[in-house]
This record gives C-alpha cells, structure tokens and sequence, in this order.
C-alpha cells in the first residue's frame, strides 16, 4: 500500500498546523482508497496520534447514503447509524495504540448510481480529522479466461470484450443495462446549437468527438460481420449485445439524417475537444458544434457510407423489427439518392479535415453504398448502379487496404457474394494473394499498410479475405492467413494488443475516460493522460493501434500512432473473430 504521501498535500498543512497547536491529540487526516470495484470500495482513513490512546471511539459520516459499512479492524464495533449515512463505531475495551501513525481501515458497499458515498467527516475520541483525499482508488481488473496455452484463442471471450470496449465508447443517455459502470450519461445537450437532438452515437476514439465519417463506415462493417458470421455471434452468445452496439450508432444515425438532404457528419470542434482532457461526463467547455452535408454542400462520401450503413442495418433487423428495419431502409434509400445526386467532398462541408480525410474520393463509397442497397432489395437498379460507378471510378483497382477511407476491397468481395462474377471476384483474389504474398510485414509476420493503427488495417483485410474464403475461393489458404494476422495481436507478436485480454496486454492505452481517476478526484492532463501507471479502469476489448514496421511498441498513453483505440479499430477485429469463431463451431478452422 502506497504510504501518505505528503507532497500530495501541501495545501493541508497549515491547517494541520493549527489543529496540532490547538489540540495535540491527533492530527493529519488523509483517506486513502484501497480497492474500488462496481458499488463498493475500501479505504483506510491515515492520521497521527500525537499521544497514546487505550480506548477510541470514532464518527464517520458520509456524502450520501452507503449500503453496507464495514470498520475493517479487530475488537470494534459500530455502536449505532443514523439514515445509513453517520456512523459511531469504536474499540471494544481494552484497546492501546502507540503515538504515530495509525489508520481506521473501512469498507463501503453502495447502489451504484455512478458515484460513490465519499467519507465527509470525521472524528477520532472527539476530535475532528482531515478526511481529504490522498491517492484514488486502483480498480480491481476482472480477471479474464486465459488463452489455452496451444496457441489458440477463446474467440468467443474476445468478441465479448470487443463488445464492451463499444459500450465504454457511448455518448448520450445510457440505458439502465449499461454494463461500463464507470461511464454514465455525456453530452446530451448535443445538437441543441443547431436545433436538434443529436445526443447518443459513438465517441470516436481517445477524444469525444462524434465523427461521422469513421461512425458510418464501422456501422457498415459491424454490420457486415453481423449479417455474414451470424452463427459465430450466435455461438459466442453475443449476438444480443452485437446487435445493441450496432443499434445504438443507427439510433443517431436517424437523428443525424433530420431530412432527405441533410446529414450530420460530425458533432464537436475537433481542436477544441483534443485541447482538453478528462471524463465525458465532465466535459465544461460548452456546448457542441455540428455541422452537416446539404445540397449546396454535398458529401458524397458521407451519405453513400451513411446509406451502406443503413443499408446493412436493415440486412440486420429485417427478420428481428421489420418497422425498425423499413425505416432504416428509407434513410439508406435517399441518402445514396443524395450522395449520387449531389457530389461533393464532405470535407468541404464537414471539418473533419486532418482527421477523416477522403483521400480515395467518394467513387467507392457510392459503388459500396449501390452494392448494399442491392443486396437489401434486389432491386436491378441498384445493381446497374453499381456498374455505373465501377466503371466511372475505376472501381477493379486493387485496393492497398480496406479501411474507413477505401471501401473498393469490401465492395468487390461484396458483390463477389452477390453474383459470384469473375469480374468482382477477380479484383477482390488479387488483393488479397497481393496481401497475403507482397504486402510488406514485419519481422514477426504482420501485414504492414502504415505506422498509425497498424493492426486495424491487418484485422481489416483479415476480415476481407474471410468474406472471400467464404465464397469458396482459396479458402483454406486466406483462412491461414487471416487467422495469423488476427492471433498477432492476440499474443503471437509477442504480446497482447487487446486491453483486459491474454498475455501481458497493453495498460495504458490512450483513452480518456478510462484513464481517468475515479471520483472525487478531478481528471486532467496531468493526473490522466500523463498519468505514468496503468488506465484506472481497464477498457476491455479495445484494440490499440499496433506496432510499428520492426514489430516496436511501446505501452504509452502518449503515443496516439501505436497506443490509441478507435471505434474504427475494432470493427474489422471483431468481424474476423465473428468468422474464425464461425469456422471453429464448425470444425473448419485451419
Ligand atoms: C457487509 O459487508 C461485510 C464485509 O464486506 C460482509 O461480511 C457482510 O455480510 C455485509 N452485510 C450485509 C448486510 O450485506
Ligand atoms: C451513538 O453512539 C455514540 C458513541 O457511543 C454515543 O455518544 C451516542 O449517544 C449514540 N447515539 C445514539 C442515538 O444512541
Ligand atoms: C447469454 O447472454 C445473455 C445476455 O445476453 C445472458 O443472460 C445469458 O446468461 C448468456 N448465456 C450463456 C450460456 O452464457
Ligand atoms: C423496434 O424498434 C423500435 C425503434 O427502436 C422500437 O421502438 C421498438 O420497440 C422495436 N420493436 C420490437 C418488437 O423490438
Ligand atoms: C432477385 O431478383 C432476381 C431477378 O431480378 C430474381 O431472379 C431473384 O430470385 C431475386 N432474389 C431474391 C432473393 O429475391
Ligand atoms: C483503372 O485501373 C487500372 C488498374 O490500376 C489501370 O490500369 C487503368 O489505367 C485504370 N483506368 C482508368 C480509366 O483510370
């Protein structure tokens, strides 16, 4: 246990001080938190006796109510509570303590209603004690099941987690199943700026900003993962919560497309957000900016993701809430409309600039969108659509990666799928045998595309050539591959990148709220970010960046190319572990 540590405290000596000159009994009080898990934590209250006691009673009274108060020490007991919130406790007889530092060690269970009943004052034969707080709590990691030692992986326990990381990454009002029990409700006053409700989605990445880019492209591919390896979910039993996660982003999606020709594509002043730190839930800079695609200022890209995403909603809820499902399919319907229609750049509407680039234009987008649309209605226009674009944009090109930018990888493979011609299925062979056979990789074997987010790039065309395998082509071969590059960053490069799972997973990863130390202590630059010990909460499932090409890492917060977490990271991850589960229950795993 960490000691008093008095530099914490400069600011309470004077008053100590003065107490000791008055009283001379006992002096310095210090609450020092122990463990702190969901509604319960231990603490010990430090404090000095300046003369010996053979006998002690004590008086604790807390900010608000606690369930259950426990006086962790030998031979006392609580002599009587008033409204479960002053307690009177004390030594049963005989009970001598030497001069020095002594402490009152206690615990609290509590109703989890987000923040906990935090000793307020308190007293010791009479006299009062300084109850300020000296260390937050280290919270207790959940432990998770250990990978088998053959080298295989519970794929079923990391879908969970990636799970989790999800909902540790929702924005707005949180349902009363909220399993993050350190998140609670954030930005609900979004859109109010603008006229409208805008609260809800997800928070992108280490920072709180709501961009809509890298949103609809994840919604799409959790989507797809979702739609194509159901029974993968299904065996993980997680397909439940699968759907909730991608249920929460197209709940803001609707809200963000107000009307036929108007999309919200990003909530918050990026340089705003990312000149401040501290929990969601806290956020004191004002209110958010929004701003949105129109028929003046189209965004192409922007509305032919945000169609393919609703598009591939409705492939989700067809069967599950058909009035749900229909309305998503108008939303996919005229925002492709809007997107064909109206071209533009969103970045010339949305600045989201530096961030979310659209550096391979918005022809793949709208041939993606077009494909999805196809396979939610069959409808042939969709399909002539398609075409039309493949071929005004080059669309056979081989793709250098699938990501939220360059689409063309995933739509060949897609309508591979739906009509099993050579002319898709033959861009979608090249580039995964150029991935598989060319790509440069690091010494330990991974596919490497770029430095920042390294391993999202090689989930990302792991979870292509998955989709490929599928359809019969080079299966066995892209199955070996995939599931390499997937087990990298479960531990076979040496480490785990996945938070809360495997062998020596990374501690720091660069986020906010999870770095943040638990009330009362305020969060900040300094005591988060900079914050040299481990994330006080652990983001379970995220997966954080990766390596660099020489397989180099480092677990450091600071180092936002190789140690951030994004919504965008986890949703190729996620779609490839749906499919190596899938292939395990079906004994096709290589
Ligand atoms: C209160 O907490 C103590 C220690 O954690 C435990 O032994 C006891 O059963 C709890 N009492 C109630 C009523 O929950
Ligand atoms: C509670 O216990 C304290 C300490 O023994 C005593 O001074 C006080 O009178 C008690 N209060 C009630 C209401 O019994
Ligand atoms: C499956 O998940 C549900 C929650 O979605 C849970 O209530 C149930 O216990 C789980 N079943 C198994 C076998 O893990
Ligand atoms: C279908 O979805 C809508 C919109 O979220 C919801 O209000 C409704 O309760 C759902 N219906 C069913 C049967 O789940
Ligand atoms: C899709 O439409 C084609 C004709 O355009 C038809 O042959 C096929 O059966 C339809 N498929 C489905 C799933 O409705
Ligand atoms: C289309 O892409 C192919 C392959 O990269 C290239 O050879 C061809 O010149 C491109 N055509 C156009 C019209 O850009």
């Amino acid at each position: 246990m960490a000691k008093l540590n008095f530099s914490n405290m400069k600011g309470k000596i004077l008053s100590v001080t003065a107490l000791l000159l008055c009283c001379a009994s006992v002096s310095l009080g210090a609450v020092e938190y122990i463990r702190h898990s969901q509604g319960y934590y231990e603490a010990k209250l430090i404090f000095r006796l300046e003369a010996s006691v053979e006998q002690w009673t004590s008086r604790f009274q807390f900010e608000s109510t606690v369930q259950n108060f426990t006086v962790r020490v030998p031979n006392t007991q609580i002599f009587n509570a008033s409204n479960a919130i002053t307690y009177n406790f004390g030594s049963v007889g005989y009970f001598p303590i030497a001069v020095g530092e002594w402490a009152i060690d206690f615990s609290v269970a509590y109703q989890d209603t987000g923040s906990m009943p935090q000793l307020q004052l308190a007293s010791f034969n009479g006299r009062d004690l300084d109850t300020g707080y000296i260390a937050p709590p280290t919270t207790t990691a959940r432990p998770t099941k250990p990978p088998p030692s053959t080298g295989e992986h519970h794929y079923d326990e990391i879908i969970a987690l990636s799970l989790e990381f999800y909902e540790a990454q929702r924005s707005g009002k949180l349902p009363p199943n909220n399993r993050i029990w350190w998140r609670g409700d954030s930005f609900l006053d979004d859109g109010q700026l603008n006229g409208l409700d805008l609260s809800g989605g997800y928070t992108d990445a280490a920072d709180l900003v709501k961009f809509g880019f890298a949103l609809v492209s994840t919604t799409t591919v959790l989507n797809w993962g979702l739609i194509d390896f159901l029974p993968g979910y299904n065996s993980a039993n997680q397909t439940g919560y699968a759907e909730d996660a991608v249920k929460w982003a197209l709940d803001f999606l609707i809200k963000a497309h107000p009307t036929s020709h108007e999309f919200y594509g990003q909530v918050a002043d990026a340089d705003v957000d990312h000149a401040w730190w501290g929990r969601p839930e806290d956020w004191d800079q004002g209110l958010r900016e929004s701003w949105k695609i129109t028929r003046d200022k189209p965004g192409s890209e922007l509305a032919a993701e945000g169609a393919a995403a609703f598009a591939s909603g409705y492939l989700v809820f067809r069967n599950r809430n058909s009035s749900y499902a229909q309305e998503l399919l108008r939303h996919a319907r005229e925002l492709y409309s809007f997107a064909d229609e109206f071209r533009g750049d969103y970045t010339d509407a949305i600045p989201a600039e530096g961030f979310y680039d659209s550096w391979s234009g918005y022809g793949d987008e709208l041939g993606w969108a077009a494909a999805w649309l196809y396979r939610a209605t069959n409808e042939s226009k969709y399909l002539q659509d398609v075409n039309r674009h493949w071929t005004e944009f080059n669309l056979s090109r081989r793709a250098d990666k699938f990501s939220w930018d360059d689409k063309k990888a995933g739509l060949q493979v897609l309508m591979g799928k739906l009509t099993r011609e050579d002319k898709y299925l033959s861009p979608a062979t090249q580039f995964c045998d150029y991935m598989k056979n060319t790509q440069q990789r690091t010494p330990k074997g991974l596919v490497f595309i770029q430095e920042w987010g390294s391993l999202r790039h090689s989930a990302n065309i792991a979870f292509i050539c998955l989709n490929l395998a599928e359809l019969g082509v080079k299966s066995a071969e892209y199955r070996e591959f995939a599931k390499e590059q997937i087990h990298y960053a479960l531990g076979a490069g040496g480490r785990s990148y996945v938070v809360g799972y495997g062998e020596n997973p990374p501690q720091r990863p660069r986020h906010r709220a999870s770095s943040c130390p638990p009330r009362p202590s305020p969060c900040n630059r300094q005591n988060g970010l900079y914050n040299p010990g481990p994330n006080y909460y652990t983001l379970y499932g995220a997966l954080v960046g990766g390596p660099g090409s020489q397989d180099d890492y480092v677990d450091d917060r600071d180092d936002y190319v190789r140690n951030e977490v994004a919504i965008d990271y986890n949703a190729g991850f996620q779609g490839a572990l749906a499919a190596l589960q899938k292939l395990k229950i079906n004994g096709q795993l290589p």
